[in-house]
């Protein structure tokens, strides 16, 4: 089936020759077609160029998009879409005045998660978690990183893994799987935290591999959580199963973490609010994407990455949501390009690189999607009659998404 799409008024983020990411300066470029025309087949891109040379193929269903600007789905690298509940009433406590690793201490945090969990049916945990990709979709998500780490058992680490693997059976997004055993020292663990790490090797991760379940493997090192022994010792054992590190690291502290998975060539390292020289030197001439997620560090008053040191040394960047329930209770990428701008002054350019190519990559998926190429998979926004690209982290809380291709087909 063939479908063309007319009088596109901005074709962004078009690619001739494959690009594997966007890095340093070149973030500052978003390649694009003014009065375009985009040619699809089955589920892929045919074709693109300007409407002065529009195609008139015989058998085509034809959308004429006056006035609206289409672009690649966002790539959502980082998440924990999967979860049971909410945990609003933390929200609360933080407000009064706890810090996130003081409501972690008590037993809070991803620990409170993890109870709710416990006492969630598979069944209704996949309801919860097909909402949210729903929602997802509707704000223009084509493509969706999702952990497990609350179970922190077998048993519902699996739990939380069959889910992300049913979601990604019966729904049209994009879906790879990570497994997070080691996001959270569990109460009887508190005293001898070894003993959780060893039994995140030898029996959480055999098994998550025995059913194939997972493609990446992520461990939480930082402060109060997982050392940089722990985080070498699981990466290497997940590395025998054929899993690649995808890292949590450095949003409390200067904790090498950015350094081990640059060590064990992480496909990303993600959150780095503590980002210094040493940490930019690991990670030039390395394989791994750095990504940040605004939206964690605006719900929590964080201090900020130094996006701009990092991109000024040459690296690429990403952006993703984290959407959780605990520190970033939204999966809305287009909000999270807005944080990109205002809060670390990314240009609409840099938060679009940073949400389409980079976090494809982050994701391994950049030779499929992230972009508007011939051969790749037909995932696109079309927007609502807007003035400009930059108008969609301008207007910071307007719905701008009208129609979202997934796969070659308009899903709304
Ligand atoms: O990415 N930093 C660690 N993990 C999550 C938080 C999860 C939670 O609080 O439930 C994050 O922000
Ligand atoms: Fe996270």
């Amino acid at each position: 089936m063939v479908t063309l799409i007319k009088n596109i008024k901005k074709l962004i983020q078009t690619e001739d020759t494959p690009r594997k990411w966007v890095a340093g300066k070149e973030m500052a470029n978003l390649p694009a077609i003014d009065n375009a025309w985009l040619m699809i087949e089955d589920d892929r891109i045919l074709d693109f160029g300007t409407m002065d040379n529009c195609p008139e193929p015989d058998e085509a269903s034809e959308i004429d998009v006056s006035g609206r600007i289409v672009m690649p789905t966002f790539c959502d690298s980082h998440t924990h879409l999967v979860y049971a509940g909410s945990r609003e009433i933390e929200y609360g406590d933080k407000i009064r005045g706890l810090s996130y690793e003081e409501i972690a201490k008590r037993g809070g945090g991803i620990l409170n998660s993890t109870k709710l969990l416990a006492q969630t049916s598979e069944d209704d945990l996949y309801e919860q978690a097909l909402e949210r990709i729903h929602e997802i979709i509707g704000f223009g998500t084509g493509a969706v990183e999702i952990k497990s780490g609350y179970g922190l058992d077998t048993e519902n680490e699996l739990k939380m893994l069959r889910v992300a693997r049913r979601l990604k059976e019966t729904t049209p997004i994009h879906i790879k799987t990570t497994f997070l055993g080691a996001h959270s020292i569990p109460m009887e663990y508190r005293n001898d935290q070894t003993k959780f790490v060893d039994k995140v090797i030898n029996e959480m991760i055999p098994a998550v591999a025995a059913e194939e379940l997972a493609d990446y493997i992520d461990v939480f090192c930082d402060k109060g959580f997982f050392t940089v022994e722990d985080t070498e010792r699981i990466l290497m054992a997940g590395m025998k199963y054929g899993l690649i590190g995808k890292i949590h690291a450095n949003e409390l502290d200067y904790s090498g973490g950015i350094q081990v998975g640059v060590k064990y060539n992480a496909r990303s390292v993600d959150h780095l609010e503590f980002v210094g020289p040493e940490e930019i030197k690991a990670l030039q001439g390395s394989e791994t994407m750095p990504t940040v997620l605004p939206g964690a560090a605006f719900f929590l008053n964080m201090k900020l990455s130094p996006v701009r040191e990092m991109m000024n040394a040459g690296l690429p960047l990403a952006l993703a949501s984290d959407y959780n329930p605990g520190s970033s209770p939204s999966g809305n990428m287009k909000f999270i390009m807005s944080l990109g701008c205002i809060n670390y002054k990314m240009t609409p350019e840099e938060v679009i690189n940073a949400t389409t190519l980079n976090s494809a990559y982050a994701m391994g998926l950049e030779e499929d999607l992230g972009s508007i190429a011939k051969g790749k998979i037909a995932n696109l926004i079309i927007t609502k009659p807007i003035p400009s690209y930059e108008y969609l982290p301008y207007a910071y809380t307007s719905h701008l998404v009208e129609q979202v291709m997934l796969n070659g087909e308009l899903i709304n």
